[in-house]
């Protein structure tokens, strides 16, 4: 029998919680981590295969008083990720708040994707979203409270010209979180998921992209998302879009014809015309803008 109490928001601080941020050695990961252990984070768990720049972060945050470790985790390699499960468990005892944030893009069109590059994109936004569940959901469970924030992208709304691998991983990532949510609300868990789909953001990791109309679609500020995601974490919120009219796709949706002309005259299928993607510095020390 449902009751009301399974359907309302509950309040989530991030104060004396555990936090594990992926992919949190740049972009918006590192300034999410960075702001939950200014939050009042027990513990911040920074987890990325770049190693160096993990470290940086952990440094950055440890230097303000914090407590917070870097690992250097492939997501792509899930005994790599299973044993740095276990590391993490073993040394602080679990994870409250699971932020899957680490992505990776090619911006290929469909006859240039390749088997590595389906293997890259798909083991990092998709299968890596289990195996960080199989490490941390079941210490969740145990005590009853626990967040898993999926960072997936408004490209898991709707499809993308040059994002056939992409925008379908993040259609996975979007449909991973929600049905994780209804397994464990059916099961009568208090854990819970947090969905984020975010237009562009100024990271670099879609650097080149162009938007049409920048007042309605704005390239998004890193710091800005990374705020306002802790803002709904700590909100008790199930789903944020990122800007508020990225949502309005869902309802444009219903009718096909009406889709497809709304997103060619937003430029949305032009948007990638001009990708060049990251350029990887090969100086790590670097700090990401916005931050
Ligand atoms: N930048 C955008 O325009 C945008 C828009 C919507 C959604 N997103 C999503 O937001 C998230 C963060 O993006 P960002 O812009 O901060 O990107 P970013 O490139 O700055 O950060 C991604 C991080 O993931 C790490 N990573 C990549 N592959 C990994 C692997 N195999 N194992 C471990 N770590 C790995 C990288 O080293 C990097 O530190 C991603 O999931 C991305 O898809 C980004």
């Amino acid at each position: 029998m449902a009751t009301a109490s399974r359907y309302r928001r509950a309040r989530r601080p991030l104060a004396g919680r555990r936090v594990l941020v992926t992919g949190a050695a740049s972009g918006i990961g590192e300034i999410m981590a960075r702001e939950a252990a200014r939050r009042g984070a027990s513990h911040v768990v920074i987890w990325d295969r770049d190693e160096h720049g993990a470290e940086r972060v952990a440094r950055t945050i440890t230097a303000r008083g914090h407590r917070a470790c870097a690992w250097e985790v492939d997501l792509t390699d899930a005994e790599a990720v299973e044993r740095a499960g276990r590391a993490v468990t073993e040394a602080i005892g679990g994870i409250d708040v699971l932020i899957n944030c680490a992505g990776v893009v090619t911006g290929k069109a469909v006859l240039d994707v390749g088997e590595d590059d389906l293997e890259r994109v798909y083991g990092v936004n998709v299968f890596a979203l289990y195996r960080t569940a199989r490490a941390f959901l079941p210490g969740m469970l145990e005590r009853d409270d626990g967040l898993i924030v999926t960072i997936a992208s408004a490209a898991g709304l709707v499809g993308v010209a040059r994002q056939t691998d992409y925008s379908a991983s993040k259609f996975a990532a979007v449909g991973f979180s929600e049905a994780l949510r209804a397994e464990l609300r059916h099961a009568g868990s208090a854990v819970t998921t947090l969905t984020v789909m975010p237009y562009y953001i100024d990271t670099g990791m879609f650097a080149g992209v162009r938007t049409r109309f920048p007042r309605l679609l704005p390239v998004l500020e890193p710091a800005d998302v990374a705020r306002r995601v802790l803002d709904q974490i700590e909100a008790g919120a199930a789903t944020v879009a990122l800007p508020r009219f990225a949502r309005a796709v869902q309802l444009v949706k219903v009718v096909t014809p009406v889709h497809d002309i709304l997103t060619d005259i937003f430029g949305i299928n032009a948007t990638m015309d001009h990708f060049t993607g990251r350029v990887r510095r090969a100086d790590a020390d670097t700090t990401t803008p916005g931050v």
